[in-house]
């Protein structure tokens, strides 16, 4: 059907040629992995909603002046982005203690942490994104130092800034994940936020109930990931104004109990 050339695919999105240089489309598909894609599945309506929930996330993020690759959104499961070289580096901001953070140190889940930590963890599927140090990636030359400072610069203000949107909505954000990209222009590049921000990289608690919005559902089994992910849109105020839609064809399986 489509005459775009696919340039890539990953676990949950695919990319496609823009129509103009130096842009990408952006793809959300409902595809769910967990444990470096051992355990698949698929999460009804995901793609829509972490479309809609990235593309009110990097706009806002862009209002407090961190560049970011979101162009514009062009259809229920598509955005238009700005075309940069990945950094291969997943960078991860914690606030409260969980997931691998909490199994490596012993700590109790929902520990809050003394201060916010950002871990980096190299990005290669064949060695399941190990941990690494800010050494390794200067003797690697992953990314320059420079590159580093305004990397961990802005993930701070990223979390700050997230910290504050998810609590006004009820929600805590106990962790996320964040990858960078490189703009060039000439022999210069600039670090820009790239990826995706959605409950597929972060983890989200319910702050009266501690309920998990997020993709921990799927990776726990804990089931209700569409009912989740769809109270998190909910909240953010991202679903009202979409009319028949795939969005609205879940409303009929949507129920978070006790939610209002
Ligand atoms: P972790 O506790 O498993 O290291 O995950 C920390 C955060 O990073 C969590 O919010 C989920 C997110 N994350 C990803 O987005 N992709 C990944 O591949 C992993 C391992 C974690
Ligand atoms: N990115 C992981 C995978 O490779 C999934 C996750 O735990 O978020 O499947």
């Amino acid at each position: 059907m489509s005459r775009r050339r696919q340039i890539y695919e990953g676990k949950a999105k695919i990319l496609y040629e823009g129509p103009e240089p130096g842009t990408i489309i952006q793809y959300f598909k409902d595809d769910a992995t967990a444990f470096n894609a051992q355990k698949k599945g698929t999460i009804n309506g995901k793609g829509v909603i972490n479309n809609r929930i990235s593309e009110f996330v990097f706009t806002r993020l862009s209002h407090i002046g961190i560049p970011t690759h979101f162009i514009r959104r062009l259809n229920m499961r598509e955005q238009l982005v700005r075309q940069c070289e990945i950094i291969p580096i997943e960078v991860v901001v914690r606030n409260v203690a969980a997931g691998s953070l909490s199994k490596r140190l012993g700590l109790e889940e929902g520990e809050a942490l003394p201060h916010t930590l950002v871990e980096y963890y190299y990005k290669d599927d064949a060695l399941g994104d190990p941990l690494i140090a800010e050494e390794h990636i200067a003797c690697f030359g992953w990314a320059s130092n420079e590159e580093m400072q305004d990397i961990a610069a802005m993930a701070i203000r990223v979390n700050d800034f997230l910290v504050g949107m998810f609590a006004a909505v009820g929600i805590r954000l106990v962790d996320f994940k964040l990858e960078f990209g490189r703009l060039w222009d000439g022999d210069y590049a600039r670090v820009i936020l790239a990826d995706e921000i959605s409950p597929d990289g972060c983890r989200l608690w319910d702050m009266v109930t501690g309920e998990k919005l997020d993709k921990d559902r799927f990776r726990r089994d804990l089931g209700g990931e569409e009912d989740a992910y769809q109270e998190v849109a909910r909240r953010l105020g991202v679903l009202q104004e979409d009319g028949p839609s795939e969005v609205a064809d879940l409303s009929h399986h949507r129920k978070l109990r006790g939610k209002n």
